[in-house]
């Protein structure tokens, strides 16, 4: 599936946090929260636009960029950012009803 690029000119998007940072406090500290997101998620997701910037990476989806350089050794850089943004946005996602408590 091919992103809509009159959206934004950079193609992956660091998705918001589906609750707020001290939700899953204290089991999960807001501190601890906003390193692996502020830092971490948006590191990757911005990693991965450069990598990704002019290539034929550019316009897919993060899970077909992940399914494309998975096993490339050549790719190895853009597939660890793309993986690991995945990996973040499932984790925010997986603890969202837990946050919710
Ligand atoms: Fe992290």
């Amino acid at each position: 599936m091919k992103r809509n690029k009159t959206v934004s000119a950079v193609p992956q998007v660091l998705p918001a946090l589906p609750y707020e940072q001290s939700a899953l406090a204290p089991v999960i500290s807001a501190n601890t929260i906003g390193f692996h997101y502020g830092k971490h998620h948006k590191g990757y997701v911005d990693n991965l636009n450069k990598l990704a910037a002019g290539t034929e990476f550019e316009e897919l989806t993060l899970e077909e960029v992940i399914a494309a350089t998975a096993g490339k050794a050549d790719k190895a850089a853009i597939f660890n950012n793309a993986s690991q943004a995945w990996n973040h946005a499932f984790y925010w996602r997986s603890l969202a009803l837990a946050a919710r408590r």
